[in-house]
Formats: C-alpha cells, structure tokens, sequence
C-alpha cells in the first residue's frame, strides 16, 4: 500500500523529536521542515535510520518552500513556533512573523483534499475564573496567546483544521525543552537545589508531551469527524497547583524550598480546564504526573543540559 506523506513543520522541536520517531513506526512518510533555531539537529538523528525520512532545513516564513511542502503531502502537522511567552517577548516582530505569517503560509497552500492540525495552547484563554471549555471566550494576555489565537483564525479561514489547545507540557523528549514549568522545577530541584516558586496556589493542568504526539496520530486516524474543531487537550486529572508538583518532587529527592512573589505568570494561567470534548471522540491521555515525573527525575539524574534556557 502506497504510504501517506505528512509534513511536520517545527518537527526538530520538543514535541516533533517525540512525534516524528511515532509517525514512521505507524508507517506515514514524513517530511520534517525545521530552521533548527534551538539545537544543531541532533534530535532528529534517530529518524535517519528510515528512508522514509526527509529533512528539510528551512524556514515557514519562505513562501516558496511552504507551497511546495505542503503541494507535497497529504496530511499537515503545524508545530513551528515562537513558543510560550518569554521567547516570544524576547522578539516580538520575529514571534508575530513566524506564528502568524508562517501559519498563514501554510493556511493558503493547503488544499481541501489535504488534512491539517494544528497546535495551539491554553495561554489563548488568558485568566479565566471559572473551570474552562473549548465555549470559554479567548483572551490572551500575552503576544504569545495573541500569535496563537490570530493563528487559529487564520487557519478556519483558509481551511478545516483540527486545533488543539494544549495543556502545559512536560516530560522527557530528544529535544528538551527546560523552560517549562515542570522540566524547570526538576532541573532546578536537583542540580542547583533549590526553588523559589511564586504563586503557589495557582491551578494549572499539564499533559505529557507523548501524549501531545499521540492526540495527533488520533487526529490523522478521525480526521474527518474531528475537522473544523477546537479541542481543549489534557486530562482534569492532570490540574494541580504548583505546590502540589513541588511536593512531588520533594517526596523523590531533598532541595531547599522557598515560596515568594517575585514575579507574576503572564499569562495569568490559573484554571482548571475540562477535556470532555476530545475524550468524546475516543481520545484520553495515559501519562499520569507520577509516571511523568518519575522518568523525567530518573533521567536528569544523570544527563546535564548545556544551555537549559537558550530558548529564552
Ligand atoms: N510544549 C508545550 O507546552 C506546548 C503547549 C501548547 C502548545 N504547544 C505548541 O506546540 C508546538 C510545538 O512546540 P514545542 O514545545 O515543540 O516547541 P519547540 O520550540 O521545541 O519547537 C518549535 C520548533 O519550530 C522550529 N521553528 C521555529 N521557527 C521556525 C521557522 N520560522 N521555520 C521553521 N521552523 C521553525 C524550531 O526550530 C523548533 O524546532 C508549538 O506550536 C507550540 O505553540 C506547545
């Protein structure tokens, strides 16, 4: 049988050095287009051994390149980011280039016998009192959730995608990214020590980034049923305070614990977030925060990160 080609664009990334490995096993042939803007390649050296392979080093703001990639698959998978705030704020032209410009390129290549989804993120709803579904009125805060939710926009008007607005990812990937909440508080907990964490009682709700990969083989496999909608992705057994996680990890290994309000979550994420609508399709996280967290502590045991915060 003929293989289906999938282009993963940002597929070098944290997310795509986890999903891209998952997509050959299921047999796709994957196209992989990445500026390698945080890491030499490294990541994707395990996806050479398959001469189902391609990597393609290049930009989504290249028109050109864009409309030929995507001229070439079947199905999209849109990952290439300015991802989360910090780097976004860090350049903010470049964030709104690459975020919104880029995924208006691949918005107007795509053809309506093409498939695409889409990764969007929780930060597009901003502060939100009440417990948050997919009916919740967005209102990012930061440019980041801005680039995000002009993002999606852009996307349901040129075609039909499925979007998914994650949860905060953690866990262990080819790429790992340390400013993330959880790979931070481990890092720090276990190489310098200590922690200082500000506004404790703040509810958040993780998903583990093999779970990401695996919402998107889902989407490949429901396509049709799943398209043109937004999907709030995570599980509600994966909302915790920030101190609830710090005591995880405390439980596991001894570092000196300090709460203080030095500083303020953009974002202003403080929420609990309700996923019933992606589990009605037949979709449910299997990575709980103990096995999460548990690989990731096992692991930084032993391996240091040479420029942990590069990103930002
Ligand atoms: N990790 C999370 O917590 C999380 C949560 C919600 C949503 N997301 C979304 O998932 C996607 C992937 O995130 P990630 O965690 O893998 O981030 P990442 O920063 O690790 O990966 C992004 C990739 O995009 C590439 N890239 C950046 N600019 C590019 C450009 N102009 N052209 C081509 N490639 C470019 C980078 O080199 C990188 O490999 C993003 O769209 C992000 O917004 C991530």
């Amino acid at each position: 049988m003929e293989r289906k080609r999938v282009l993963v664009t940002g597929g070098a990334g944290y997310v795509g050095s986890v999903l891209v490995p998952e997509l050959l096993s299921k047999g796709f042939e994957v196209t992989v287009l990445d500026n390698l803007s945080y890491n030499n390649g490294r990541c994707i050296l395990q996806n050479f051994y398959s001469n189902h392979f391609q990597f393609v080093k290049g930009d989504i703001r290249d028109r050109v390149l864009v409309d030929k990639l995507v001229g070439q698959a079947d199905h999209i998978i849109h990952l290439a980011a300015i991802v989360g705030y910090p780097a976004c704020r860090k350049d903010e032209r470049l964030a709104q280039e690459v975020n919104v410009i880029g995924t208006e390129n691949i918005a107007r290549a795509v053809q309506p016998h093409q498939t695409i989804q889409f990764a969007s993120t929780g930060s597009v709803y901003g502060a939100i009192g009440e417990t948050c579904t997919e009916e919740t009125v967005a209102n990012p805060l930061t440019i980041y959730g801005k680039n995000k939710l002009d993002a999606e926009n852009i996307l349901k008007e040129h075609c039909t995608p499925i979007i998914y607005r994650f949860a905060t990812a953690f866990g262990l990937a080819g790429r790992l990214r340390m400013d993330l909440m959880i790979n931070d508080f481990v890092y720090q907990a276990i190489h310098t020590k200590h922690l200082i964490v500000y506004e404790k009682h703040f509810r958040r709700t993780f998903i583990h980034v093999r779970d990401i990969a695996r919402v998107f083989v889902h989407g490949l496999e429901k396509y049709e049923e799943m398209k043109g909608q937004t999907y709030n992705v995570g599980h509600e057994t994966m909302n915790y305070t920030k101190e609830d996680i710090v005591n995880k990890i405390r439980a596991r290994v001894p570092f000196y614990l300090h709460f203080a309000e030095f500083a303020k979550d953009q974002d202003q994420r403080d929420y609990e977030v309700n996923y019933q609508k992606i589990r009605a399709t037949g979709f449910e996280t299997k990575i709980s925060m103990d096995t999460g967290l548990r690989e990731l502590m096992d692991a930084l045991e032993i391996v240091t990160i040479p420029n942990p915060y590069s990103n930002i």
